[in-house]
Formats: structure tokens, sequence, C-alpha cells
């Protein structure tokens, strides 16, 4: 695996393959990447994955300070995979150009997480641009459980004209029906069974929903039962209709469960 980390050795390879994948992650890699880059690879052979904490979209230093980094960890995996490249930026190589694009926040990036970590997403397109636009990826492969993420980054490609192809993929689990995140490891054993309970919960309701024909969808039933758990601090309970994006009213509207909540310091997301 060869290891980039300047713009000018990016370019020598960008210049010999035309049709890069490209997978963009934060390190803490698990099954949840493994799953985009074996994807990446089958359909597109030549996959590009970068590395690299973006600062700009952490709301809390302390946040982006223990977010979890694994290096060497993350060079096992990405060597037994056998991906081809690694992008390591700094900080310096990744903000210190003037960008051709202007970065398009739609409206959907007030909602959800948006409301809660102001900032967060203009961070996420901000680092997305600049990647989009030193690489020019062919596709670029992400993950559906950062559904918030996903619509926008495809937003800001189509409104920029930008040549990329997103590739969505669907959101890998543990048996116990817990997402795969970078932020599981910071998990107790009890903490990581409390949250496969609350995720199992919002399942079921929504599975409820569906079965009984509720007309008028209500989430307060899933938030009352979440705090009998024992969970302190929901920052929302949403359901969202996945093509109007706004909130899902009835039964046979095609909607995920949009969930964000805390368990100790740490914050989760998922969306059912
Ligand atoms: O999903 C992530 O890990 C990050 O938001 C991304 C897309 C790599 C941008 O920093």
């Amino acid at each position: 695996m060869k290891i980039i980390r300047r713009k000018k050795d990016l370019n020598k390879i960008i210049n010999k393959i035309n049709s890069l994948s490209f997978i963009p992650t934060m390190g803490g890699l698990h099954k949840g990447h493994e799953f985009l880059i074996k994807k990446a690879k089958k359909e597109n052979k030549v996959a590009l994955v970068s590395i690299f904490v973006n600062p700009k979209q952490f709301n809390s230093k302390i946040d982006f300070k223990s977010y979890p980094r694994n290096i060497n960890k993350d060079l096992k995996i990405l060597k037994k995979l056998n991906v081809k490249y690694l992008y390591l930026p700094t900080y310096k190589e990744i903000f210190s150009f003037k960008t051709k694009n202007k970065i398009y926040l739609h409206s959907f990036s007030n909602r959800l997480c948006g409301k809660y970590r102001p900032g967060h997403f203009k961070g996420v397109l901000n680092v997305v641009n600049r990647y989009l636009e030193l690489i020019k990826p062919k596709k670029i492969y992400l993950g559906k459980k950062d559904f918030q993420q996903l619509v926008l980054i495809k937003k800001h490609i189509s409104k920029n004209n930008i040549k990329t192809e997103v590739v969505s993929c669907n959101t890998i689990r543990y048996s116990n029906f817990l997402p795969y995140s970078s932020r599981n490891g910071s998990l107790s054993r009890y903490s990581t069974d409390l949250a496969s309970k609350a995720f199992k919960l919002i399942k079921k309701e929504k599975k409820i929903i569906k079965r009984k024909k509720i007309k008028k969808i209500s989430l307060i039933k899933i938030k009352k039962k979440l705090f009998d758990f024992g969970i302190k601090k929901i920052d929302y309970i949403e359901a969202v209709n996945l093509n109007s994006l706004k909130k899902a009213k009835k039964y046979n509207e095609k909607f995920n469960i949009f969930s964000a909540f805390y368990i100790g310091k740490t914050r989760l997301i998922d969306n059912i």
C-alpha cells in the first residue's frame, strides 16, 4: 500500500489512474468502513482511502481531542483489504488552497444533527469538497448510517456539477443490532447493551407503526422508554421521509426513525 501525504504525489497518481474509487474516513476503521472499501474495490478496482480527523467538523474541542485514533490498527486493516492508496494529509495540505467550488449547504443541514452540532455539516462539506477537487474520484463511497451527511454531500455535488458519483452503502450492524461506529470503542459492556436495547426498541416501534397503520406518527413513547432505560440525554428522535426529507406523518411513507442520544459521554446516532 502506498501512503500519500503530499498533493504533488497525489497528483502523480491521479494522472496515472483515471477512475479512482474514494472512501473518505476519519480512521477508527471498523466493519462498516471495510464494507465500503470492499464494495469500492469490487466495482472500480483501484481504491483510495483517506484518513484525516477533520477539526472543522467538530463543534467541541474536547470531542475532537478524544476522537478515537489508532493508525496502526487502521494500517493493518487497509493492508489486509489490499488497499492500493492511503491518503494521510496534514491540516495544511487540505486547508491551505483556494477551492473552485462554493460549499452548498442545503436546508436539510439545519435539522437533526445540524440543530445540535452547529457548524458540523459545513465542516464536513468543506473537507469533502476539498477532497473532491484534489482527488477527482469517479465514485465516492459513503454510509447510510450518516444519512444526513450523505444527502448533503449529494446535494453539494449536484449543485456544483461535480462529476463524482455518490455510492450509498447500507449500515453494517453487530449481531446485537448496534451499528458499527468509530465511537463504539468508548462504550463499556453495560453501555453497549443499553445502546443495543435502545436501537432494537426503535426498530420494534417502527414495525408497530407500519403494522398498525398509524396515521399520525408519534414518537413520545420511544423517548419515554429510552429515559426509563436510563438514557439521560436525547438530542432527537424523529421520523423523516427519506424522499422529501420532511417529517414523516403516516405509516405508508418511506421513512426512517432518526435518533441521536448520549450514553454517558458518548453520542450515538442511527436511522432505522
Ligand atoms: O464520515 C466521516 O467519517 C467524515 O464525516 C468524512 C466524510 C470522512 C469527512 O471528514
